[in-house]
């Protein structure tokens, strides 16, 4: 067991007003009046009444909000959650009570000491597909087994990225006693340098979560001895030196303040500084750093820095060996029209060295 506290929906133990139910029998529209007016709607019967209200409600929401510019999308998002968090659903003994409602083990291993709640559908919602993620695995090309992703935990949709680094892993010949990963999320990439024969990783990430899940996937097992964690940000507790450190950084900058969610997405102004900072001191003098990005927030027009030639062109710390690139095959053939710049994403694997 582990005494990190995982994020997770805070569970409502008590409604503290009247709640109006629902089921399929109500009449829709005065239930979404009921919301509208700031009352909470619980759930009975069956899970899909929950789905019903949840669809009539964005349609009765796009009718009445219009839903074109980027400032209207965001009002009507806005109206969305506002109203949709307030559709309540019922847990008995870590299950929902409603019938025909999807089983979610995460009811169970996320709130072990509180068996009888209440959370909102939307929640609910999140925990379902995480926990279908979770059940159901992600296959990768790079990698034998698939990936468990805990809730709540980054993982990779699209794979590129993880070719690069697996066709660079190939052709490394330098020692492989240990690494260091900085954000190791879901652990692909240090899977990946176990499978290419790293002794031990090192790793680290902010989000508790990616910690305790992957605490709990490797168990006992051998890769639990090779994999170690630190629930710090940046380096951590590893200060000993490696050959190699690795880092699939966020690749967007942040224009809000961050929640835990968007810090696998959104970089902070100092963290790429404090993080080449601080590298500097972990590794060899004949280590690699490798860094995996991006163009995404170059060809989307979000900004055109880019750290990592930022910290090569002002003449810091490191020096560039080579950058490899590879461009992104599309998500679907169904990319819309406002994502006709995708067609030039290409992800780039960085190699620095000791200047
Ligand atoms: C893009 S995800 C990559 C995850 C994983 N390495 C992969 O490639 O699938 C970035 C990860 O870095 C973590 N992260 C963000 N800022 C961090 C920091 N300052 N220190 C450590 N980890 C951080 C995030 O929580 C997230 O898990």
């Amino acid at each position: 067991m582990t005494d990190i506290e995982i994020h997770k929906p805070e569970p409502i133990l008590s409604s503290g007003t009247e709640l109006e139910l629902f089921s399929r029998s109500s009449n829709i529209k005065h239930t979404i009046k009921t919301l509208e007016a700031g009352t909470q709607v619980l759930i009975t019967a069956f899970y899909s009444n929950g789905l019903d209200l949840v669809k009539e409600l964005q349609s009765h929401l796009k009718r009445k909000l219009p839903n074109k510019s980027f400032q209207e999308q965001r009002a009507y998002r806005a109206a969305f959650r506002k109203l949709s968090n307030l559709i309540l659903i019922e847990i008995v003994d870590h299950k929902l009570i409603v019938k025909k409602a999807p089983s979610i083990g995460w009811l169970k291993t996320l709130y072990p000491k509180t068996s009888d709640f209440l959370l909102t559908f939307p929640q609910v919602q999140g925990l379902n597909s995480a926990w279908q993620w979770n059940q159901n695995g992600i296959s990768t090309p790079v990698l034998r087994n698939k990936i468990h992703p805990f809730y709540g935990v980054y993982f990779p949709t699209r794979f590129d990225h993880l070719i690069l680094f697996d066709n660079w892993l190939k052709r490394y010949s330098g020692p492989k006693k240990s690494a260091i990963e900085v954000g190791i999320g879901s652990g692909v990439l240090s899977f990946q340098m176990v499978k290419h024969g790293f002794q031990k990783i090192f790793g680290t990430d902010t989000n508790p979560n990616a910690i305790v899940g992957l605490k709990e996937s490797m168990g006992t097992t051998k890769l639990s001895r090779k994999i170690e964690l630190d629930f710090a940000s940046l380096f951590g507790k590893w200060s000993k030196p490696s050959e190699l450190i690795v880092f699939n950084p966020p690749w967007l900058p942040a224009s809000h303040t961050l929640d835990r969610n968007d810090e696998a997405i959104y970089y902070n102004q100092n963290l790429f500084l404090d993080f080449f900072e601080a590298a500097k001191n972990r590794l060899l003098p004949e280590g690699k750093l490798v860094v995996l990005f991006s163009n995404l927030a170059q060809i989307s027009n979000v900004t055109n820095d880019h750290p990592i030639e930022k910290e090569l062109e002002k003449g810091g710390w490191f020096q560039l060996e080579k950058c490899f690139k590879k461009t992104v095959k599309k998500a679907s053939e169904k990319t819309t029209r406002d994502q006709h710049w995708r067609a030039s994403e290409e992800v780039e694997l960085w190699v620095l060295t000791h200047k």
